[in-house]
C-alpha cells in the first residue's frame, strides 16, 4: 500500500461534492548516471498507478512537495517524468528539497509559479510556498549544495525555520479579500501552517499570521506534506491534516512528544509496529472535508487501520481507536 490521499469535499447540497487525489514527499534521489534510489522511485510510480485507477475519477491531483531529494535537475526531471503518467490535472506545491539547491529556479521552469490560487466548484484553493527562510541564512553558505544539505538535516543547529514571508502573505491577504466569508477555503502548503516541533522544522515561523487570515472564514482546511507522518489538528475553524509520504514515514520520537508545543493534543503515536520496515505506517488515507472539519480513514497496509474523526464533545479531532493508552501496540525500538 502506498500513500495516496483521496479527499472528498461534501456540501450541504448533495451532488455538489467532489474528490481530488493527493500524493506527496517522494524524495526522488539521484545516485549517479541513470541510477536513482529504487525504493523512492517505486513509491511514486505505484502511487501514480493506483491514483490512475481511482473510481470515481478525482477532479484533479495535487503533489505536496519534496518531489526531489537534493533538488537537482536529474531528480526533478525524473520525478516529473513519473508524475507525467498521472491522468488528470495536477497542481504542484514546492518543498524544501525541491528548492534550496537553486532557490526553486528549475522547479519553476517545470511547473510555473510556486504560489497561486484557483477556484473549483465553489471552493477557493490557495497554494503557498511555505518553505522560504531568511535571506541572511540563504547567503550564509559557500555552495548551493551545502545550503541544500543544511536545510535537509533534522535537529540541525545550523538550520533555519520555514516561513511564508511577507510578500506572499500580502498576496494572500488580497487574494482572500475577494472571497465571500462563506466560501470554503482549502490551503495546500508543504510545511504545516502551525508550530509543531521546531527541531525537525515541523514548523512555520509566520503560521500565526497565516492562521489569522483564515480565521474569518466559516470553513477552512489546511493540507500539508513534509512531516511524513499522521498528524491532525483543529485551531478554531481551521482543520489541519497532513498527508503521508511515498518515500518513508518519520517515527514519533520521545523528544518530539515532550517538545514545547503551541498545540493542543495533536495526535496519538502511530503504533508503528516495525520501524525497520520503511512501508510500515504508510498507505491510503481517505479524507472527508466538510464544515471546516475533517474525518480521515487510514488504510495502512502493514499496520493497523485507523480513523480520525471530529469529537463534538471534546471539540477536537480524535483518533477513534487509540485514545486508551493500554490499548495501543507498543512500537518496537530496534532499527
Ligand atoms: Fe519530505
Ligand atoms: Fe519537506
Amino acid at each position: 500500500m502506498l500513500p495516496v490521499s483521496l479527499v472528498r469535499l461534501s456540501f450541504a447540497e448533495p451532488g455538489r461534492g467532489f474528490t481530488f487525489g493527493y500524493i506527496s514527499d517522494s524524495h526522488i534521489q539521484h545516485i549517479r548516471d541513470d541510477k536513482f534510489v529504487r525504493s523512492w522511485d517505486q513509491g511514486l510510480k505505484r502511487a501514480v498507478a493506483e491514483a490512475n485507477l481511482l473510481d470515481p475519477r478525482p477532479d484533479f491531483f495535487v503533489f505536496g512537495g519534496d518531489l526531489a531529494h537534493l533538488g537537482t535537475r536529474a531528480e526533478l526531471d525524473h520525478g516529473a517524468e513519473m508524475l507525467g503518467a498521472l491522468h488528470g490535472k495536477l497542481y504542484m506545491v514546492m518543498g524544501e528539497h525541491d528548492y534550496y539547491l537553486d532557490m526553486g529556479d528549475y522547479w519553476r521552469k517545470l511547473y510555473g509559479d510556486d504560489y497561486y490560487s484557483f477556484d473549483h466548484k465553489g471552493v477557493h484553493f490557495v497554494v503557498l510556498n511555505s518553505i522560504l527562510t531568511y535571506d541572511d541564512w540563504n547567503r550564509r553558505w559557500d555552495t548551493p549544495g551545502r545550503r541544500m544539505q543544511e536545510m535537509a538535516l533534522l535537529d540541525n543547529p545550523n538550520g533555519s525555520p520555514f516561513m511564508v514571508g511577507e510578500r506572499q502573505r500580502e498576496w494572500m491577504r488580497k487574494d482572500l479579500d475577494s472571497q465571500d466569508k462563506d466560501t470554503p477555503i482549502v490551503v495546500f502548503s508543504h510545511s504545516p501552517l502551525q508550530k509543531i516541533y521546531r527541531g525537525w522544522n515541523f514548523w512555520t515561523e509566520d503560521a500565526d499570521e497565516v492562521q489569522k487570515m483564515l480565521a474569518p472564514f466559516r470553513e477552512s482546511n489546511v493540507i500539508y506534506g513534509h512531516v511524513h507522518q499522521i498528524q491532525y489538528n483543529q485551531i478554531g475553524n481551521i482543520a489541519f491534516t497532513s498527508v503521508m509520504s511515498t518515500a518513508w514515514p518519520w517515527p514519533y520520537p520521545e523528544s518530539y512528544a515532550l517538545a514545547e508545543s503551541h498545540l493542543p493534543i495533536l495526535t496519538v503515536p502511530m503504533n508503528r509496529a516495525d520501524p525497520s520496515n520503511e512501508r510500515d505506517a504508510t498507505g491510503w488515507q481517505f479524507m472527508n472535508m466538510h464544515s471546516g472539519r475533517i474525518d480521515t480513514t487510514f488504510n495502512l497496509g502493514a499496520n493497523q487501520n485507523r480513523r480520525v474523526a471530529w469529537n463534538e464533545r471534546h471539540r477536537r479531532p480524535e483518533d477513534t481507536r487509540y485514545q486508551d493508552k493500554d490499548a495501543r501496540t507498543p512500537p518496537q525500538d530496534h532499527f
